[in-house]
């Protein structure tokens, strides 16, 4: 966990996981290639390139965006939640091979640079219909790139986990800009409505898993546990399944509550790697276990095991009868709490 990084630390899932993603992309573009020169045996190798993997990036950079919250809505999905970053890093790759390549086509056959050429050689930057929209897909490999590049743990450990997630929110910037490069740009291709149909509907599912979840979320917010003696109900203790957590959030907090050998205990929901939901994990031998990459965390005082350093706030609980109640006060992170005995 937080101790040290290493260059790249493999392990059995990540090796599987990195063999699935290269040879999906290799039997993509296999088949893109098969099926466009079927099609259409005209086409020249540079454009089937090119063509191949912007689709190939597009659809990449779609399943990426839609992983967050489908693992939020269904646990079957954190498999592929699990090292995320290494499809970033491969999506940007294949729009790397995209741009690289319709930057060598396009613009570096002349006398001026090619970048140069990509801002200039189309100045219609006031009209719709023939806007230069290479430019946009260039400042969104840009973003891209600032992504792949500060990906490594080592730059989450140098960065914070604040900063890091904050840069990263910018693949929503680089989504934007590639709908409107792509969209744009399907209007000044043959491939147009068929890219453009594609287009919609990846946005539309996009933007709907995304609502859906903000709901959840704010469902959690919004619950408002009635008060005893200064203490908040949160639910009852068969609500909570067994090496599980409820999530419930007080003073704008969100707080997991595990149950677990006869006992309950609760900590700040919020995973100090990556900011992942502590409270979607399970206890697995004896610790909280966060679901994003496996940060792990000891229930009664909120600190990672030795040698690891991480800690988490901690919360008072008590059973009124069978009904969970939670002390609205956060401890200091890593403060050791009694866990609340279940007695049956
Ligand atoms: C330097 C950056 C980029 C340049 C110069 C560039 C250039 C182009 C060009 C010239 C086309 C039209 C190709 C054709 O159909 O003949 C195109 C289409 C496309 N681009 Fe880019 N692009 C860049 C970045 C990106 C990025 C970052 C993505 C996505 C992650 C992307 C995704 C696409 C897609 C999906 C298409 C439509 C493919 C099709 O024709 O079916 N591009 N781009
Ligand atoms: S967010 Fe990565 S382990 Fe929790």
């Amino acid at each position: 966990m937080g101790l040290d990084y290493q260059l790249v630390l493999y392990n059995k899932h990540k090796k599987t996981y990195d063999k699935i993603i290269v040879f999906s992309m290799l039997l993509y573009v296999i088949l893109f290639a098969a099926i466009t020169l079927i099609f259409n045996s005209e086409t020249s190798i540079e454009t089937l390139i090119i063509r191949a993997f912007g689709s190939l990036a597009i659809i990449m950079l779609h399943i990426i965006l839609a992983i967050g919250p489908l693992s939020r809505l269904n646990t079957g999905f954190l498999p592929i939640l699990y090292n995320r970053r290494h499809l970033g890093v491969s999506m940007f790759l294949a729009a790397l091979i995209h741009g690289g390549f319709s930057i060598f086509q396009f613009h570096a056959l002349g006398n001026a640079n090619p970048i140069y050429s990509l801002f200039t050689s189309n100045m219609d930057y006031d009209s719709l219909t023939n806007f230069p929209f290479q430019v946009l897909g260039f400042l969104a490999l840009l973003i891209l790139f600032v992504m792949a590049s500060t990906s490594h743990d080592f730059f989450l450990a140098n960065l914070s986990a604040k900063v890091w997630k904050r840069l990263h929110m910018m693949v929503y910037g680089a989504y934007v800009l590639i709908i409107a490069h792509v969209f744009l740009g399907a209007f000044q291709q043959e491939t147009s409505s068929f890219t453009i149909g594609i287009l919609i509907i990846g946005f539309i599912i996009i933007s709907s898993l995304h609502i859906v979840t903000a709901f959840k979320e704010h469902k959690i917010d919004m619950a408002k546990g009635k008060e005893k003696e200064g203490w908040l109900e949160v639910c009852d203790i068969s609500e909570i399944e067994e090496n599980r957590a409820k999530i419930f959030t007080v003073n704008n907090e969100r707080v997991a509550i595990f149950k677990y050998e006869e006992k309950l205990s609760a900590i700040h929901n919020v995973c100090k790697h990556q900011g992942g939901p502590l409270g979607e994990g399970k206890i697995i031998d004896g610790c909280i276990t966060c679901p994003w990459h496996g940060y792990q965390y000891l229930p009664h005082n909120g600190q990672s095991p030795p040698p690891f350093t991480e800690k988490v706030a901690t919360y008072q609980l008590k059973l009124f009868g069978t009904t969970v109640y939670i002390y609205p006060k956060a401890y200091e992170e890593g403060t050791e709490v009694k866990p609340t005995p279940i007695e049956s």
